[in-house]
C-alpha cells in the first residue's frame, strides 16, 4: 500500500470533538483577566452615552454604583477609572489634577466604600486637565519632562491616599514610574501598585477616547514627542525594562490588537505581569461592524480577546468587559 495514501499526521484528529479540543486548548480567558474601563462625569443624574463608542457611558458619581453593581456581581477584578473634567476646570498647567478632591478622588473613595472588593485603577496624566488636552505641561510649544512628572507625583499620591489601588501613568514622560515610586513610599503608600503604560504609542486608535473625555477637540497638535513611533518595537523593550527598574509592578502596551507582536515581545522578554489595553477606536471599529450585521458579536469580543491572551497578556482592559463576562459565565 502506498503510505503516501494517508497523512502520517492528522492534526485535525485533535479537532475533532468538543472534548477533544478542550483538552487541547493551550491559552485559556477568564473573567481575572478582564478590567472594566470607566468614564466618570461631574453633575448628578447624569448617564450620557460616548457617540463613537455605542453601549459605552459616561456617568455622574450618583450613577456610579448603579453602573458598577454588575461589574461587582460577575466578580470583574478591577476597574479602570477615566474623569471627564468640565472645560471650567481646565486650564494650562492641569492644576485640577493635583486637587485632593477631584473627580478622579471622589470617584475612588466612592468605589472604595461601596465596593471594596474590587480593584482601582487610576489613570495618571494631565490630559483631562490641561485645556490644550495634552499629558503634560506645555513651554514654547514642548511638552516639558521633568515638571510634568513634579505634578504627575502630586496626582498619584492623591489618588492613592483616595483610594487608587494600582497607579496607572499614561503620560510617558521619561522618569516618572521611579520618581511616583518614590513619592508613594515616602508617603507610606508602599503597597500602592503601579501599572505603567509603557510601550504606549502615538495612535490614531485613541479618537474614541478623546470624544469621551472631551479633550479631542482641545488637542493643539499630537503626542509625538512622547508617545512612540508605531514602526518600533526594540523601543518598547527599552520603555518595559526601565520601567521595571523604576518600581513598575505590572506593564501595559497600549494599543492592543494592532501590538500583538509587542505584546509578545514584552512577555518572552521580561516575564511580567503585562497588561493589554484594548482601545476606544478597537471597541469602535469592532460595535460598527458589529451593528451593521458583519461581525458576530459574541464570538468576536471573546476572540479579540483571547488573542490578547495567546501573544502573553495577564488581563485586557476592555470596554467589553461585561460582556465577556457574562459571556464566559453562560
Ligand atoms: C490619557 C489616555 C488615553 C487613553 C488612556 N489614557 C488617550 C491619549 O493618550 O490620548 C486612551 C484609551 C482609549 O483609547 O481607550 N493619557
Amino acid at each position: 500500500m502506498n503510505i503516501g495514501q494517508f497523512p502520517q499526521t492528522r492534526l485535525r484528529r485533535n479537532r475533532h470533538d468538543r472534548f477533544t479540543r478542550r483538552l487541547v486548548s493551550e491559552n485559556t480567558l477568564s473573567t481575572d483577566n478582564l478590567i472594566w474601563p470607566i468614564f466618570v462625569t461631574e453633575g448628578t443624574g447624569s448617564v450620557t452615552d460616548v457617540s463613537s463608542m455605542p453601549g459605552v457611558q459616561r456617568v455622574s458619581l450618583d450613577r456610579l454604583a448603579a453602573h458598577v453593581e454588575p461589574a461587582a456581581k460577575l466578580d470583574i477584578p478591577a476597574l479602570a477609572l477615566f474623569p471627564i473634567t468640565p472645560a471650567s476646570l481646565r486650564d494650562e498647567a492641569g492644576t485640577e489634577a493635583t486637587n485632593p478632591d477631584n473627580l478622579m478622588c471622589r470617584a475612588a473613595r466612592l468605589l472604595k466604600k461601596e465596593f471594596p472588593e474590587i480593584g482601582l485603577i487610576g489613570d495618571v496624566a494631565l490630559d483631562p486637565y490641561t485645556s490644550h488636552g495634552h499629558d503634560g505641561l506645555i513651554e514654547d510649544g514642548y511638552v516639558v519632562n521633568d515638571p510634568s512628572v513634579d505634578i504627575l507625583v502630586t496626582q498619584a499620591v492623591n489618588q492613592a491616599a483616595a483610594g487608587i489601588d494600582i497607579i496607572a501613568p499614561s503620560d510617558m514622560m521619561d522618569g516618572r514610574i521611579g520618581s511616583i515610586r518614590t513619592a508613594l513610599d515616602t508617603s507610606g503608600l508602599v503597597n500602592t501598585r503601579i501599572m505603567s503604560y509603557a510601550a504606549k504609542y502615538a495612535s490614531a486608535f485613541y479618537g474614541p477616547f478623546r470624544d469621551a473625555l472631551g479633550s479631542g477637540g482641545l488637542l493643539t497638535g499630537d503626542k509625538k514627542t512622547y508617545q512612540m513611533d508605531p514602526a518600533n518595537t526594540d523601543e518598547a523593550l527599552r520603555e518595559v525594562a526601565l520601567d521595571l527598574r523604576e518600581g513598575a509592578d505590572m506593564v501595559m502596551v497600549k494599543p492592543g490588537m494592532p501590538y500583538l507582536d509587542v505584546i509578545q515581545r514584552v512577555r518572552a522578554e521580561f516575564a511580567v505581569p503585562t497588561f493589554a489595553y484594548q482601545v476606544s477606536g478597537e471597541y469602535a471599529m469592532l460595535m460598527a461592524a458589529i451593528q451593521n450585521g458583519w461581525l458576530d458579536r459574541d464570538r468576536v469580543i471573546m476572540e479579540s480577546l483571547m488573542a490578547f491572551r495567546r501573544a502573553g497578556a495577564s488581563g485586557v482592559l476592555t470596554y467589553f468587559a461585561l460582556d465577556a463576562a457574562r459571556l464566559l459565565r453562560a
